[in-house]
């Protein structure tokens, strides 16, 4: 049914044709809620169209009038919420732009004012422990982190299932023989490799990454590093581990310590001990473990028990970074706060 247009139709047109010119208007998502806000709230032209429905004295008109009104209000709604996404795009692009860090330039303003980074406290640790080990003859050598069983377990005198296997708390990497791939709990794995690919005599330490299934505290961490040591020569005696242990300690340390050995058990050492660095003050470190190659140990690397004789030992350098710098929480090592390694610049 058509209808000549009354005055209701002229200005619900014209309230529609101002509403989308205020709404296309709108320069930010804040200015379109008040817009939409004075539009269709209580006091707006359509809500003065509505009120005054009840003045159309014919039904159909009225009706009709009804559905234009609603229409109308529609109409804005879907205009508002496509000008929306428009404005909050914009917005959200601008926002990031605000918010995005450009690392060239706090590289060159870290140049200007000469910050320079430094290098972690456990490889400064590592390296001045590579530097001792090479000035009492060594040579470093590395192992990979992810490492089978047979490696970090079976071929150290630990055979499928043996007890002293719980001595690590081990983290698994998933692979196709549940169990048989691991995270390295120690850095001992690299002595069967280094066996195995150098002919003997040798004289090696390997430092590395370990991995252990520990929650953090101030103490630990369930990534840490260790140092492996391993000598390997004809006729080499326990004596010889003891003096190397000595000589390293005074080298590392400065010549008012002396290290000390406790009797203790590794399978893939016999005998086995535990060492202990005395500080000039008379106090104790707990350092690591060492001992005589098992023999079962030096078959696993290719080499005749009744040939070749050597020593092990084994500790972690994150502890000893934490002493030597007076760091009550080995956390705060790894928080990669600059506050924190400022400290020791
Ligand atoms: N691998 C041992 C550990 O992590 C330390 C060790 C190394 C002991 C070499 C003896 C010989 O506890």
């Amino acid at each position: 049914m058509s209808t000549t247009p009354t005055s209701e139709h002229q200005q619900l047109a014209a309230a529609l044709t101002e509403g989308l010119a205020l709404i296309a208007a709108s320069g930010s998502s804040e200015d379109l809620r008040g817009v939409m806000s004075s539009l269709t709230g209580k006091k707006g032209p359509i809500a003065a169209l509505k009120s005054s429905l009840g003045k159309v004295a014919d039904i159909e008109a009225r009706k009709e009038l009804g559905q234009l009104v609603n229409e109308a209000l529609v109409t804005l709604q879907q205009a508002s919420e496509a000008h929306s996404r428009t404005l909050r795009a914009g917005e959200f692009a601008a926002q990031i732009a605000s918010e995005r860090l450009d690392i060239s330039e706090v590289a060159m303003s870290a140049q200007a004012t000469r910050r320079r980074g430094r290098m972690h406290l456990v490889t400064q640790a590592t390296e001045r422990l590579e530097d001792v080990f090479i000035g009492l003859g060594f040579q470093i050598a590395e192992g990979p982190e992810v490492e089978t069983d047979f490696y970090n377990f079976e071929a150290l005198n630990m055979p499928p299932s043996h007890p002293a296997r719980s001595m690590w708390d081990t983290l698994f990497i998933e692979s196709d023989v549940e169990g048989s791939v691991v995270l390295r709990t120690h850095t001992s794995p690299v002595q069967i490799r280094v066996m195995q690919d150098w002919p003997p005599p040798i004289y090696a330490v390997m430092p590395g990454r370990v991995f252990r299934k520990e929650t953090p505290d101030a103490t630990h961490m369930p990534v840490f590093h260790q140092i492996e040591g391993l000598v390997i020569d004809r006729g080499i005696t326990f004596a010889d581990l003891a003096g190397t242990i000595e000589s390293f300690t005074k080298a590392f340390f400065g010549e008012g310590f002396t290290s000390r050995l406790r009797p203790s058990y590794f399978p893939f050492t016999e005998p086995s001990a535990e060492f202990d660095i005395r500080r000039p003050d008379g106090s104790w470190i707990e350092l690591g473990g060492c001992g005589m190659v098992h023999p079962h140990v030096l078959r696993a690397g290719g080499l005749d028990p009744d040939e070749w004789s050597g020593f092990a030992f084994g500790f972690g350098i994150d502890r000893m970074a934490k002493e030597r710098h007076g760091v009550d929480d080995i956390r705060d090592m790894y928080s990669d706060d600059i506050r924190f390694t400022e400290q020791f610049s």
